[in-house]
């Protein structure tokens, strides 16, 4: 039987391979899922019964606890594995780790790995769902779309608008993420950086390059503010931090050339002081909190429609009614 073409199928691998009307789809699932959060008793049964293992092979704190909170929140039995804990540090394989899991009979993997390809790999050989909590400099789904879903509550709509991803671009599997879910929904996308921190590709995928901050703040209706990824660089990409923070980082003293609105997005964590300075994230452009209480309601969106959910039913799912 041939799916429909809103339908996510078995994985969230990335947003590269999901149609406009998917991504759509997960954004306005979210909608009736953000007010759980805001209930005094925050759950409803949802994904009762249903088993979750959060794999995190690299450091987090924001989606980690997200998807955890989001899993719970929707009634499923979740296990989290940090490899620290793991048999992984004996040199167990992934895929083996994932069989064991398998045989246990779980029903879905939440995995973050350092590797990009890890998610697909994996998602291809197991049959449970499988979500990218992010896999090395490739893909980061679920946070671009929280992105997204904290765009459009600002302003309404994603189309037409100009979104600029500042920072360091080669090592962010965020800014992939984004410039894949954005250009989908007719946004127009721009990358600012330094060259270093570029890929050399980049305009292939059909963005604007800035190679200044300013340029990028007078075009831009949105700044997504990017964590420079120091644990994925070997040395000379950049002179000093002090640098980079008076040329490529966003303080208030640049924003005040903004023509417009601008919003500013930073996925977290942040180094303040180099690519955000505290004023601008603290200040009255960033929704940066706004972005973190979006990812649960995102987070269970995915969990929802990936266990087979229609995205017409979700209010009444919420609420314990027969969908
Ligand atoms: C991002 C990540 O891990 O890719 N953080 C996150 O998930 N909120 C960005 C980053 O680490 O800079």
């Amino acid at each position: 039987m041939s799916q429909p073409s809103s339908s996510l199928g078995k994985d969230l691998v990335g947003l590269e391979s999901l149609s406009a009307e998917q991504i759509l789809t997960i954004l306005n699932t979210a909608e009736p899922f953000k007010e759980i959060s805001e209930r005094r008793i925050k759950k409803v049964p949802v994904l009762r019964g249903k088993t979750i293992v959060n794999l995190f092979f690299e450091a987090s704190t924001r989606t980690r606890v997200s998807f955890e909170f989001a899993e719970k929140r929707l009634s499923a039995d979740t296990v989290n594995i940090a490899t620290s804990g793991s048999s992984v540090v004996k040199g167990e394989t992934l895929v083996d780790t994932a069989r064991n899991l398998e045989a246990m009979r779980i029903d879905m993997v939440v995995m973050r790995h350092g590797s990009s390809g890890a998610a697909k790999f994996l998602a291809e050989r197991i049959p449970s769902n499988v979500i990218n909590a992010g896999d090395g400099s490739h893909e980061h789904p679920t946070q671009a779309l929280l992105d997204m879903l904290t765009i459009r509550d600002h302003y309404g709509k994603i189309e037409g608008l100009k979104v600029c991803l500042v920072g360091d671009i080669l090592h962010s599997r965020v800014a992939r993420s984004n410039v894949f879910g954005l250009l989908a929904l007719g946004a127009e996308v721009a990358v600012c950086g330094p060259k270093t921190l570029l890929p050399r590709d980049i305009a292939e995928l059909g963005v604007t390059v800035f190679s200044r901050v300013e340029e990028a703040i007078q075009w831009a209706d949105v700044l997504n503010v990017l964590r420079l990824q120091l644990e994925r660089m070997e040395a000379g990409f950049l002179p000093s931090l002090r640098e980079y923070n008076q040329v490529w980082g966003v303080s208030s003293a640049k924003l005040e050339q903004a023509p417009g609105d601008l919003l500013i997005l930073h996925p977290g964590p942040m180094n303040r002081g180099v690519e955000i300075d505290s004023d601008v994230a603290d200040g009255p452009h960033a929704m940066i909190l706004h972005q973190v209480t979006n990812g649960v309601a995102v987070r269970m969106a995915v969990l929802y429609l990936l266990t087979g959910g229609a995205p017409d039913t979700a209010e009444a799912a919420k609420e314990g009614a027969e969908g």
